[in-house]
């Protein structure tokens, strides 16, 4: 049986904490992540360089401090990411891939996990590991997962990272739902949402249309 459409039930903007990437690299690249033809390694290279360009965009928000350095020239005041607690969490196991292209950028941050499995029936999330950096009410957090489907994964894991005393979270996914991405937003507006590409909808079985098929599969090769 074909699903109902889902209607959005938000604005899609940063004033409503949903940042939907434009750049023509990211959708570049999403489009050659989605081609059938596209085999493990070159996906995962895809996957790392995405996560990249979208940890980029996502942290342009960083606060800076002047800090004094010498150059060859000349003493001077120059800025700096200021404190540095970062943490890049992956939802396991599609978001590790992301997590290289991340930490390439920042490498200073803490990587944290979160292991969560979707029933193939009912496509509830389980909960299987959770381990995160301390402080972790101290760092801005880094979330990852390329996938937003039904939202149920992204949502649960925050919600155990708030449990744990994490305040300052980021979800990053490359493909998103207006069903999963408003799930995830109606849960947790104050976390702020970057998605590569939004879709079109969700099928009978809850996978992303057109989708990527299963990223975990395709990022590790165990279709
Ligand atoms: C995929 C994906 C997300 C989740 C998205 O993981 O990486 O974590 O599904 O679906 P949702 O938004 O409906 O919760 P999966 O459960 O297939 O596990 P895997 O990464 O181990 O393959
Ligand atoms: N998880 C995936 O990997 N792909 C989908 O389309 C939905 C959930």
């Amino acid at each position: 049986m074909a699903k109902t459409k889902y209607t959005p039930q938000y604005e899609y903007t940063p004033e409503n904490n949903i940042f939907i990437q434009t750049h023509p690299l990211i959708q570049h690249k999403i489009s050659l992540l989605r081609d059938i033809n596209t085999g493990t390694n070159e996906f995962r290279k895809l996957v790392s360089e995405i996560g990249m360009l979208m940890g980029f965009e996502a942290l342009s928000d960083l606060p800076l401090e002047d800090v004094q350095i010498t150059t060859p020239i000349e003493t001077c005041m120059t800025p700096m990411i200021a404190g540095r607690k970062l943490a890049v969490v992956p939802i396991l196991r599609a978001g590790l891939g992301m997590v290289d292209g991340i930490t390439a950028l920042t490498p200073t941050a803490k990587i944290g996990h979160i292991g969560m499995y979707r029933d193939e029936v009912t496509h509830e999330p389980h909960e299987y590991f959770c381990k995160l950096p301390k402080p972790i009410e101290e760092r801005t957090i880094v979330l990852v997962d390329p996938m937003c489907a039904t939202g149920g994964s992204a949502s649960d894991a925050i919600t155990l990272i708030k449990n744990r005393g994490g305040r300052k979270i980021k979800f990053l996914c490359i493909i998103g739902v207006p069903e999963g991405i408003d799930r995830v937003h109606k849960d947790h507006p104050d976390v702020q949402i970057y998605v590569g590409h939004m879709d079109r909808e969700l099928n009978e079985n809850a996978y992303i249309c057109p989708g990527l098929g299963d990223a975990g599969d395709r990022i590790f090769g165990t279709k």
